[in-house]
């Protein structure tokens, strides 16, 4: 062996090694020394250590590219202590040297990841080849170790941008089902809606909404969704044979095949069924996704609310109209008139309604608004409301009040809000002469326009104490000659085609 001081590498050797880490375990001082000299001179920076455990010790706390390793240690073996060195971090390259050339050595040592080996005495040409190879195997390895990481990154990135995803629809999905409920009115057909979000949001074949007969102990059809392709054929479904009820209990739900079936619940009771269909879908098993299931529980909350509120104001609702049939009839004590007119009234309006084709909502206003429309007449004195005379200026004004104090007591209950309304303009005319806001035309909600002929019809062919009641014929050309002036023309004109037919 050469000594250190007597070998500097040409330029191109020394770049390749110039700057590696290198450790060095060796018990020989000696040669501990030698080999320091010749990698430091040749731009290495040099750890040494004379014990494995030394060595370990060193690369506990230091970045190391290449340990040079004695095999003949003085605590531990060093194939072992190869061994652990890999383990920890398999990118450093570790050169054993030994005295001895034991095949059964170099292949053990091979295993377990040595990259070369080092006959003692040798050149130190040998070492810097060595040295040279081993790194330029080690910045592949790094490369790979790195392309590895980045790729396994990927994945990770991939996986997690994958579930963001997933939660995101998820996300979506349950503001849609919050929105569309939130958004229904109280005229709306929750049913109706609950079906047609859930075959929005699910991929279903059919869905329906049962309610349970309990007489004949079987579940009976009452909504399904007419706009998706399979219709129901179950009709009724008898619980004991087809649904075992018992498992409601603590499952909250039962699939058989591809459907399940859902309760709605209101405090805690049943109140029908929710059945789902899943479309068939390739090959996917028969039980449902652990997120149609949480969506559809939260289809069945909602829509639970939604009715459980639509009870809640169906019944202050009754409570407020019988409140104001109460009212009513403290004015039918007064003036008998009143009672039989206003039924009349009711009657007729709604069949002048239903002829021209009010929506739904606009026919329950109505239902409402009649019987009641001259509520506000309790705030006129007897004196002018008994008057069997004609009625002076100032009476007249106290009796057209009527209609404003009627919506002002309808105005009390907010839930009467959109009826309150018509009583108010019940008097209003067509050509805007009317009371008390002088509306014109179309300005008039058309319940009130409606109402307003029959009322004045109603009125025409009735006895009062200061004049007898005209015939139909006569009335009927009332309404004509105010056609247009008074009333509505396009309602008029069906209203005097209804009774002509009547008669
Ligand atoms: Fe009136």
């Amino acid at each position: 062996m050469r000594l250190a001081s007597e070998y500097i590498g040409n330029q191109s050797d020394l770049f390749m090694i110039e700057g590696s880490k290198v450790l060095l375990v060796d018990d020989s001082p000696d040669i501990v020394e030698i080999l320091s000299d010749f990698l430091c001179l040749n731009g290495c920076t040099v750890h040494t250590a004379s014990t494995g455990r030394g060595g370990l010790e060193v690369l506990s706390r230091e970045e190391v590219e290449i340990v040079i390793l004695d095999i003949n240690l003085p605590d531990v073996n060093g194939i072992s202590l190869l061994d652990n060195i890999k383990i920890n971090n398999p990118t450093i390259a570790v050169i054993m040297i030994t005295g001895q050339h034991d095949p059964n050595f170099v292949v053990e040592a091979m295993k377990k990841g040595a990259s070369d080996f080092l006959m003692k005495p040798f050149e130190f040409d040998k070492l810097m080849l060595t040295m040279m190879r081993v790194l330029r195997e080690r910045e592949l390895l790094v490369e790979k170790e790195s392309f590895l990481h980045t790729l396994e990154d990927k994945k990770k990135i991939e996986m997690l941008n994958r579930e963001l995803q997933n939660k995101i629809k998820e996300l979506t999905t349950m503001y849609h089902i919050s929105n569309k409920f939130n958004s229904l009115n109280i005229f709306d057909d929750v049913y109706d809606k609950m079906i047609h979000i859930i075959s929005e949001v699910m991929e279903v074949q059919s869905c329906g909404y049962y309610i349970v007969d309990n007489d004949k102990n079987e579940l009976i059809l009452f909504k399904d969704n007419s706009n998706i392709n399979e219709v129901i054929n179950e009709k009724r479904i008898p619980l004991a044979d087809n649904l075992p009820m018992d498992s409601f209990s603590s499952k909250r739900f039962f699939s058989i095949g591809r459907k399940l079936y859902l309760p709605l619940t209101i405090k805690g009771e049943r109140i029908g069924f929710i059945m789902v269909n899943r479309k068939t879908n390739g090959t996917r098993k028969n039980a449902f996704p652990e997120s149609d299931v949480f969506f559809l529980k939260l289809i069945a909350e909602k829509a639970s609310t939604q009715i459980e509120n639509r009870m809640l104001y169906e019944s202050l609702f009754e409570s407020v109209l019988h409140t104001l049939t109460s009212l009513i009839s403290a004015i039918n004590k007064r003036d008998s008139y009143t009672e039989g007119h206003c039924k009349r009234v009711t009657g007729s309006s709604l069949q002048l309604g239903r002829a021209i084709g009010l929506i739904d909502y606009e026919e329950d206003v109505i239902r409402v608004v009649g019987p009641i429309h001259d509520l506000g007449k309790i705030g006129v004195p007897d004196s002018i409301l008994l008057k069997s005379g004609k009625l002076t200026d100032e009476e007249y004004q106290i009796m057209k009040d009527h209609s404003a104090y009627g919506e002002e007591i309808l105005n009390r209950f907010e839930i009467l809000s959109s009826e309150a309304k018509i009583i108010r303009h019940h008097h209003e005319r067509f050509d805007g002469r009317g009371y008390p806001d002088t509306l014109p035309g179309e300005d008039i909600p058309r319940c009130a326009r409606i109402i307003a002929v029959c009322d004045a019809y109603d009125a025409m062919t009735t006895n009062r104490p200061y004049r007898n009641a005209l015939s139909r014929e006569t009335a009927l050309d009332e309404i004509k000659k105010c056609n247009g002036v008074q009333f509505d023309p396009d309602i008029a004109n069906v209203f005097i085609t209804m009774m002509s037919d009547e008669a």
